[in-house]
C-alpha cells in the first residue's frame, strides 16, 4: 500500500469530503477512486454492573460453512445466549473455537443457518439487506486487531466518514469528533494521517471512529491483539470510559485474560459452543 497519495490525488480527495451534499454513493466512489478502500463496504472489576434489560438475545444460533457436498464446518453450534444493555462482555476460547464467527453474526457482518438474534427488539434474521446495513451503521461499532483507519484520511476525516454515511449534519459531526477525540485522547493528533499516529493512537482512533454514530454496541475482534501491554490496558481502559461514560454494551473477543477478568462477564467457547 503506498504511504500517501499524490498531491492531486489528495486534492481531488478533499474536494470530494467538502462537496459532500447527502449523496453516500458518490462519496465512497470518489474515495474509491483515489485509495484502495480497505474495508469494504488487570484492572480491578468493573465499577459499574450491568443492570439493564437485555439488549442482545440469542436463541439457538447456528453458523455452518460448507465446505463440499460431503464436508460442513460447524463454526458456531446452538448457541443461546443474553447480553443487558451497559453490560461489558468478554468472549475468549482457543483458536477456531467460534469467536469471531459469534461476534459477525451479533455485528450483523454474517446470517446464522438456523435461530434467531434479536437486538434491541429487531430481529436480525428477518431484516431486509438494507435494513441490516442501517443496523451496521447505527446501531453497533465495529472495532478490529488490525484498525482498519483510512490511510488516505487524516484521524478527523476517518471518524467523520461513518457520520457522513448517515447524513449527519456538519455542525453535530464536529461536534462529535471533538467530544470523541477528548475521550480518546486524541484532540491534538486530528491532522494526523494514520501512519503518523502510534499502534495505541491508531486503536483509539479507530474506537473513536466506531463510536461517531453513538451506536449502543461496540463489538471488538482482538482490539490488542496488535499492541504492547501498555498499550493494550491504555486501551482496555479506553473500552470501560466507553462504557461507563456513553452507555454503551461493550462485547470484546481476546486471548487475553487481564481484559477477561475485567469483564463483567465472561463468556468461553468450546468448539463453536
Ligand atoms: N469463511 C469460512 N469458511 C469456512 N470455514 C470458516 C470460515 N470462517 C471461519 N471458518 C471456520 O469456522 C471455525 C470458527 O472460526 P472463527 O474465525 O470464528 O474462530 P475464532 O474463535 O475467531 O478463532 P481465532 O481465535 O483464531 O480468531 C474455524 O474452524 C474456522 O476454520
Ligand atoms: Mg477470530
Amino acid at each position: 500500500m503506498p504511504a500517501n497519495l499524490s498531491s492531486d490525488q489528495q486534492t481531488a480527495l478533499d474536494s470530494a469530503l467538502a462537496a459532500f451534499d447527502g449523496d453516500e454513493h458518490q462519496l465512497i466512489k470518489a474515495i474509491n477512486d483515489q485509495v484502495n478502500f480497505v474495508r469494504p463496504t488487570a484492572r480491578q472489576p468493573s465499577r459499574h454492573q450491568p443492570t439493564g434489560p437485555a439488549i442482545i438475545e440469542l436463541r439457538d444460533i447456528s453458523r455452518r460453512y460448507k465446505m463440499s457436498k460431503s464436508q460442513q464446518i460447524s463454526a458456531v453450534t446452538n448457541v443461546s445466549l443474553t447480553m443487558a444493555e451497559h453490560e461489558f462482555v468478554a468472549i475468549t476460547g482457543a483458536s477456531g473455537s467460534g469467536k469471531s464467527t459469534l461476534l459477525n453474526l451479533i455485528g450483523g457482518l454474517d446470517k446464522p443457518d438456523t435461530g434467531t438474534i434479536t437486538v434491541a427488539g429487531h430481529d436480525l434474521t428477518k431484516l431486509s439487506d438494507s435494513a441490516l446495513s442501517r443496523y451496521r451503521g447505527q446501531t453497533v461499532g465495529f472495532v478490529f486487531q488490525f484498525f482498519y483507519l483510512q490511510p488516505f484520511l487524516n484521524v478527523s476525516r476517518n471518524l467523520e466518514v461513518p457520520a457522513m454515511f448517515r447524513h449527519m449534519p456538519a455542525a453535530q459531526r464536529s461536534s462529535q469528533l471533538k467530544t470523541l477525540a477528548e475521550a480518546v485522547g486524541l484532540s491534538d493528533r486530528l491532522q494526523h494521517l494514520p501512519n503518523e499516529l502510534s499502534g495505541g493512537q491508531m486503536q483509539r482512533a479507530a474506537i473513536a471512529r466506531a463510536l461517531v454514530n453513538q451506536p449502543r454496541i461496540l463489538l471488538a475482534d482482538e482490539p490488542t491483539g496488535n499492541l504492547d501491554s501498555a498499550n493494550a490496558s491504555a486501551i482496555i481502559d479506553l473500552f470501560h470510559h466507553v462504557r461507563d461514560h456513553f452507555g454503551t454494551t461493550v462485547i470484546i473477543v481476546t486471548h487475553d485474560a487481564k481484559i477477561a477478568s475485567s469483564a463483567d462477564r465472561v463468556i468461553t467457547m468450546h468448539d463453536g459452543e
